[in-house]
């Protein structure tokens, strides 16, 4: 991933996982490609709150960022939730009224407006300066084909 910084990497996987989201609040009907689109889009975001709870925030946490970090975690913690309240949505939908699903979605997107333009601006430009290269190797690795251990939560959605 030499031909891209750290921060860019991360900044496409937003894109890529917010166009997903999209496509259920905007896409018409309860079809299976929309339904496809948000399954995909979670399993991406819980994949990516990995990869950063694990990979980014502890060197950003220990170069002095520990509030920005704060922040964050509490945010994936909210997410997490926001997921977990689909994932029962969902379960119950069976071809019926997407009602909803589609207003958690519309609260999904909104709590990744604006958690992403925060990281983006805040965390993100930080990445490069501060990982050292075992570090940074490591987040390049699992971005390109790692995947969240099965059972792993957000650290503030953890219980007990
Ligand atoms: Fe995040
Ligand atoms: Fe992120």
């Amino acid at each position: 991933m030499a031909d891209q910084s750290l921060g860019a990497a991360l900044e496409r996987e937003h894109r890529e996982i917010d166009g997903d989201v999209e496509k259920f609040v905007t896409a018409v009907g309860a079809g299976e490609t929309r339904i496809d689109a948000l399954g995909r889009a979670m399993v991406s975001l819980r994949r990516h709150i990995y990869l950063e709870e694990e990979f980014l925030f502890p060197p950003l946490k220990a170069a002095g960022m520990m509030g920005p970090v704060m922040v964050m975690l509490k945010e994936h913690g909210q997410m997490w939730q926001t997921m977990a309240d689909l994932d029962v949505r969902l379960a119950e939908l069976d071809g019926g009224d997407a009602t909803a699903v589609e207003t958690l979605c519309r609260e999904l997107v909104g709590e990744l407006q604006e958690h992403n333009g925060k990281e983006e601006l805040i965390l993100y430009p930080q990445a490069d300066a501060v990982l050292d290269v075992e570090a940074s190797a490591d987040l390049e690795d699992f971005l390109a084909g790692g995947t969240m251990p099965e059972g792993w939560a957000a650290t503030m959605a953890r219980r007990g």
